[in-house]
């Protein structure tokens, strides 16, 4: 593990106000899509919806797919426990996800855009219209075909993954797919799709006003760029912060600890929780030989002090998981079920310790053999709870 001295540093790109996006978006469709991609390529901007795939390479992968009809989609289905930053991308700066969003159709060659907005930010739409109407018109003017339509989801969190919001989108049932084929090829209607995350979308509309060298020097190898974070618990900041990658969970419990901090959920529930005793040694970025430990997935930092059961927060995740798996595949469906009946027959004291044992066994089965993220991920916190607070989940 690689010791770290690289301290905490916020940016200031995402939420600042642009009044020249149409300046920008008129330079962009005179530049060679080529040389578009390039940019974004040599940003290393990765998504920040979780996963964190190369975003020029995806638009690159999609440009090339020879399908006579594409579609550009901005996922604002943002369901991981925790995190609130793509609702205040669309509320505060909505235009930046539209002309990203225009850039991308210009570059793959789609002239129909989507916004999957999550049910519950309903209340976004008749603003979020009267923008996309407002730009729909600025691009009629300037000669560029595209629409944006929104389409509203129902409230499950799986329909954020992203073939089974093609499903949704499609008037089926929200499940995902099976993966490969990539959208990048057999996206929404079988045609090839980008699908990209809010802040995804956003941070593009900064390498494409300020260059990708800006971003790029921002951060740290592998983790290039900043990052909004979701930040709440025991925190006396709640709120979201765009912070440069590559800090150590150290420094941002320094920032926003109540300085009685034992653990940090880093991702949601999807991702991990890790302890006071790993605070120094993780690095908050995207997975790489120098950066150790680091998990940032959608940005979402919960922070737990020491009046906080473990045992209540695992409860809660397993609850969620239970309820919002799709029930298409038996490990993840019979999986999550088990795991929380688990968790409370140890408790009560029905069960041994040892039994926590088993239940490690199957989060690797569940890791190895749920067909989606949802069910891969529950052994992210399950594994990292029990392992480092195992004294809190026995009777
Ligand atoms: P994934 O690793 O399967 O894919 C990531 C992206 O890269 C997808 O768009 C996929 O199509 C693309 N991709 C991967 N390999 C490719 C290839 N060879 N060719 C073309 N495209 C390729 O991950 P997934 O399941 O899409 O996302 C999981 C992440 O989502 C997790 O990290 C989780 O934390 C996060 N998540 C975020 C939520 C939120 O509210 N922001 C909610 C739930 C999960
Ligand atoms: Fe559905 Fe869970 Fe299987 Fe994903 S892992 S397909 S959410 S049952």
């Amino acid at each position: 593990m690689v010791a770290h001295s690289y301290q905490l540093k916020r940016a200031d790109f995402i939420f600042k106000n642009e009044n020249d996006w149409e300046r920008i978006l008129d330079k962009m469709l005179k530049r060679p899509t080529r040389e578009l991609i390039n940019e974004l390529m040599s940003s290393e901007l990765k998504g920040r919806g979780g996963a964190g795939f190369p975003t020029g390479l995806k638009w690159k992968l999609t440009a090339e797919d020879p399908s006579d009809t594409k579609f550009v989609i901005c996922n604002a289905d943002e369901g991981e426990p925790g995190t609130f930053k793509d609702r205040e991308i669309l509320t505060k700066v909505p235009y930046k996800v539209l002309m990203a969003m225009a850039v991308c159709g210009y570059v793959i060659g789609s002239n129909q855009g989507y916004i999957y907005l999550r049910g519950e930010y309903k209340f976004l739409v008749p603003e979020l219209n009267k923008v996309i109407q407002e730009f729909e018109y600025y691009c009629k003017q300037i000669g560029h075909d595209f629409s944006i339509k929104i389409f509203l989801g129902s409230g499950a969190y799986i329909c954020g993954e992203e073939t089974a919001l093609f499903e949704s989108m499609e008037g089926k049932r929200g499940e995902p797919r099976n993966k490969p084929p990539y959208p990048s090829s057999n996206g929404y209607m079988g045609k090839a799709t980008v699908v990209n995350n809010v802040e995804t979308l956003a941070h593009t509309f900064t390498i494409f006003k300020y260059g990708a060298k800006k971003f790029y020097d921002l951060g740290v190898q592998y983790s290039r760029g900043s990052k909004l974070f979701s930040v709440s618990g025991d925190t006396p900041k709640p709120g979201i912060y765009e912070l440069e990658l590559g800090m150590s969970l150290q420094d941002f419990v320094n920032e926003f600890g109540d300085g009685d901090t034992k653990a940090v959920q880093v991702g949601g529930a999807s991702g991990f929780l890790v302890p006071r005793k790993r605070f120094e040694k993780t690095t908050i970025g995207y997975r790489g030989k120098l950066t150790g430990i680091s998990l940032p997935t959608g940005g979402s930092m919960m922070l737990f002090n020491s009046s906080r059961s473990m045992y209540n927060v695992l409860d809660n995740y397993l609850e969620f998981f239970r309820e919002e798996s799709c029930g298409q595949c038996t490990p993840c469906r019979v999986g999550c079920q088990q795991l929380h009946f688990g968790i409370k027959a140890v408790k009560r004291g029905d069960k041994p310790a040892q039994y926590l044992d088993k239940l490690l066994k199957l989060t690797e089965t569940m890791q190895l053999t749920a067909k989606c993220g949802l069910g891969q991920s529950v052994a992210n916190s399950f594994s990292s709870i029990v392992e480092n607070f195992r004294e809190e989940m026995i009777y």
